[in-house]
């Protein structure tokens, strides 16, 4: 297993979102008590960064039209928008938050 360092853990913290940069992709980091999620940082409805949305527990709302998404699986759960949000395999590893890999 490899694992792709991030940010370090004490960068996010708990309720807090942070999009990053990797490899082209926009990944938002997201915060829930100690689990961290990552879910791509564009919203499946229209083309705005959830970097701007809220983050409530698990569920993420689009700042546009309140589209809201779980962090844990990218399930939408309510519309507008209607297609899941990508999801990417997170580790934290020596207080990193870290993308896993192969
Ligand atoms: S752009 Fe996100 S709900 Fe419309």
């Amino acid at each position: 297993m490899n694992l792709e360092r991030l940010i370090p853990l004490d960068q996010l913290l708990n309720g807090q979102l942070k999009r990053v940069e990797h490899e082209g992709a926009r990944i938002l980091l997201c915060r829930v008590d100690d689990e961290v999620h990552a879910v791509d940082d564009m919203c499946t409805h229209e083309d705005i960064s959830l970097s701007l949305g809220v983050l409530c527990e698990h569920r993420l709302r689009c700042p546009l039209h309140g589209s809201e998404f779980d962090v844990r699986d990218g399930k939408v759960l309510n519309e507008p928008a209607d297609v899941d949000l990508a999801t990417y395999p997170i580790a934290i590893s020596e207080e990193w938050v870290c993308l896993v890999k192969g």
